[in-house]
């Protein structure tokens, strides 16, 4: 049977598509590294499908930089077998958070990879003939691309981490799913701590940034935030319960950051692990049993823990993973190796991974957010009362005022 001319077409197109895939074949290499967040899985299907429509191979190595070193531990990715992942939490390529490639201990100590290890990972990329390896992962993760990179491995960022504390990116996915759960978390205990008339605490992830912690915060309606960028007191927490009391509400939701220092700057840490990274948590409940003794009332802590990693990316991280996969393919394409993207709304953009990781993006202070939770009344400990939070727009909004007055007058009107 003759074939349609419109068949005939679209034959002659995919034989040349094709021809053209073997000639020009590249691969992209892929990984996940560090703690896991919602959207891994997302970004893995962006980059597979983009990378797919372009030819490329995708090699993707498991348990993050672990792959890349002896014994080699990689598959390859395709339309197929990342199907139906865009929802899932977790990553399928698995992720090591430190192991071998370590390359940071605290805020800002960095530590050199064993060189033989950044040489054996070298030789393993040059052999699958990879043209651009994507990490994907946090602050550490990247400090770690960053000394790839310096030692000749192309490498292309991609922002991932629920503590929202990569500078250079207004946002990182896995933090908004991260301030959902624990949003959600505070929507249940705001029912059971009215019920009972109990202070109840939340303690929350973040590490040394209070994203987390203030975001939810406002969401879920907490009463007082403690953040590791705002010094605190007990006993200026204690005078907002004293009056949440005084205004007839018997409970109080507190939200802690686990990064945010006791009283006299303590940081209070589960237990060092490897590379002596600290594991923090542990704060909630010691401020759960100060309010308690110091008060009288019934406080308990919950810690969220783990569950802010877990589960289905929410519809922006989604959308902003995709974006980051797709472009993290353009990066390779246009050889922008040593660049992480970047989300600075409306735009996805890129900067040097070597800027990104310079160094923590912290909350404010002064910021916009602290100053409308001020507004709302919500309490950081830094004060015994409701201070008004806009002195100084008021101040300066008076001055420009005065300013308008006096150069109407001068003009006549
Ligand atoms: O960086 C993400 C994060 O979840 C932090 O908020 C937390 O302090 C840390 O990782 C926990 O790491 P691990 O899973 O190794 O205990």
């Amino acid at each position: 049977m003759a074939a349609s001319r419109s068949n005939l077409t679209t034959n002659k197109a995919h034989t040349q598509q094709q021809s053209y895939m073997k000639k020009n074949r590249r691969s992209i290499g892929v990984l996940t590294s560090g703690g896991d967040c919602p959207g891994l899985n997302a970004v893995i299907r962006g980059l597979v499908k983009t990378a797919s429509y372009l030819g490329y191979r995708v090699v993707g190595f498991e348990l993050g930089f672990e792959g890349l070193a002896n014994p080699l531990r990689y598959q390859i990715l395709d339309m197929k077998n990342t199907s139906g992942i865009l929802n899932q939490g977790g990553t399928i390529l698995g992720a090591t958070n430190k192991g071998r490639f370590g390359a940071t201990k605290g805020i800002s100590d960095r530590i050199v990879i064993e060189p033989a290890l950044l040489a054996e990972a070298k030789k393993n990329i040059e052999e699958l003939e990879i043209d651009g390896l994507v990490c994907i992962g946090g602050d550490g993760s990247l400090a770690i691309a960053q000394q790839l990179l310096e030692n000749g491995i192309p490498v292309i960022g991609v922002p991932k981490t629920i503590d929202n504390d990569l500078s250079s990116t207004a946002f990182s996915f896995g933090f908004d799913s991260a301030i959902a759960c624990a949003t959600d978390a505070l929507d249940r205990l705001h029912t059971t701590a009215s019920s009972h008339g109990r202070v109840m605490v939340l303690e929350v992830m973040g590490r040394h940034a209070g994203w987390i912690a203030l975001h939810s915060g406002i969401a879920g309606g907490g009463d007082v935030i403690l953040i590791p960028e705002i010094p605190w007191t007990f006993e200026n927490v204690c005078a907002k319960i004293v009056h949440r009391q005084n205004m007839g509400k018997q409970f109080t939701l507190v939200v802690v950051a686990e990064g945010a220092e006791l009283p006299g700057g303590t940081l209070v840490v589960q237990e060092s692990v490897i590379n002596a990274q600290v594991r923090l948590g542990g704060l909630g409940e010691i401020v759960a049993k100060e309010i308690q003794t110091r008060m009288g009332v019934e406080a308990q802590c919950v810690v969220l823990g783990q569950l802010q990693r877990g589960g289905s990316p929410t519809p922006f991280d989604r959308a902003l993973a995709s974006q980051y996969g797709a472009h993290s393919v353009r990066l390779v394409e246009e050889e922008r190796f040593g660049e992480m993207v970047t989300y600075n709304p409306p735009h996805v953009g890129s900067i040097a991974i070597s800027k990104a990781i310079h160094r923590l993006s912290t909350v404010d202070p002064q910021g916009s957010a602290v100053v409308a939770a001020k507004a709302l009344g919500i309490a950081f400990g830094d004060t015994s009362g409701y201070t008004n939070p806009f002195p100084q727009s008021h101040v300066l909004a008076k001055a420009e005022a005065e300013k308008y007055n006096r150069a109407s007058m001068n003009s006549g009107l």
